[in-house]
């Protein structure tokens, strides 16, 4: 495999220092991300998921260790790199067009075509008809689609997703994950997509990381091979794939879940 290597995460780790003392939250974690590739992110609650996105989004520094983008050290947000949370962030007293050109806001390059290209973009996945409405006016899933939309219009290199269908109900969850995932693969997004749901992260990823419990290690890579049904690769037919169940079981033993 001699595709382009996008994310190379060197050794890093993280201890937090507050005043009740340290928290170790990541140790050692070291592995690479390829171009077009979608990387899932699994692992308990509260091993330390958000802290490595957070670093390689540029918004932390690391304790030791370092990220690198298309090669350059992150020391800081940028351009680049995209990300979308489990809250949308929708300003409520913008428009969803007003909202949407907000990403190309903040890097200074509104310009006359920007919201043309906005408009294009909300057309194409089925938001046209709501460009003048408030994010308030719109359902759980129509704003975060929105908010996948002004991720997507800086044309980042790397989009970063922590839980970002997690607020949402599960029919909803199933439908927008489905869209989303169709959207990364459309536009060949490279991603790191963290999910505390095991479906969701065998059906839309193609490689998996498992993470230990607190401080995060990897504790296993799983590369997703599924073959899907009239060879329609979209996450929702992914999940009749007959792979399907390995791979859940799989990942669930690795988990370790203590109830
Ligand atoms: N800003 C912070 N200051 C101190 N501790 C933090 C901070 N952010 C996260 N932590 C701690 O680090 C650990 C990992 O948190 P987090 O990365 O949010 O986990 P996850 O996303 O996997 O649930 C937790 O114990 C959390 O309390
Ligand atoms: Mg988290």
């Amino acid at each position: 495999m001699d595709k382009k290597r996008i994310v190379e995460i060197n050794k890093i780790g993280m201890i937090y220092h507050t005043l009740s003392g340290e928290t170790e939250a990541i140790k050692n974690i070291d592995f690479d991300v390829y171009e077009g590739e979608i990387v899932g992110i699994v692992g308990p609650s509260g091993c330390g998921k958000s802290t490595l996105l957070s670093i390689v989004a540029g918004l932390i520094t690391p304790s030791t260790g370092e990220v690198l983008v298309n090669g350059n050290k992150v020391v800081k947000p940028s351009k680049d790199i995209g990300y979308m949370f489990q809250r949308d962030h929708l300003f409520e007293w913008r428009t969803i067009l007003q909202n949407v050109v907000l990403g190309l806001e903040i890097i200074g390059k509104v310009d006359e075509n920007s919201y043309k290209y906005a408009e294009e973009l909300l057309d194409t996945y089925g938001l046209g008809d709501f460009k003048h409405n408030y994010p308030r006016q719109l359902s759980g899933g129509m704003r975060q689609r929105a908010a996948l939309i002004r991720t997507l219009i800086v044309e980042p290199n790397l989009l970063l997703l922590d839980e970002p269908f997690s607020a949402l109900d599960y029919q909803t969850r199933l439908a927008i994950a489905d869209e989303i995932g169709i959207i990364l693969k459309k536009e060949k997004k490279t991603a790191l997509l963290v999910t505390h749901d095991i479906a969701e992260a065998i059906s839309l990823s193609d490689r998996i990381i498992i993470l230990t419990n607190r401080p995060a290690t990897i504790k296993n890579i799983i590369k997703i091979n599924l073959t899907c049904p009239e060879g329609i690769r979209t996450p929702l037919k992914c999940r009749e794939a007959p792979e399907f169940r390995y791979y859940f079981n799989e990942i669930w033993k690795e988990l370790d879940v203590h109830v």
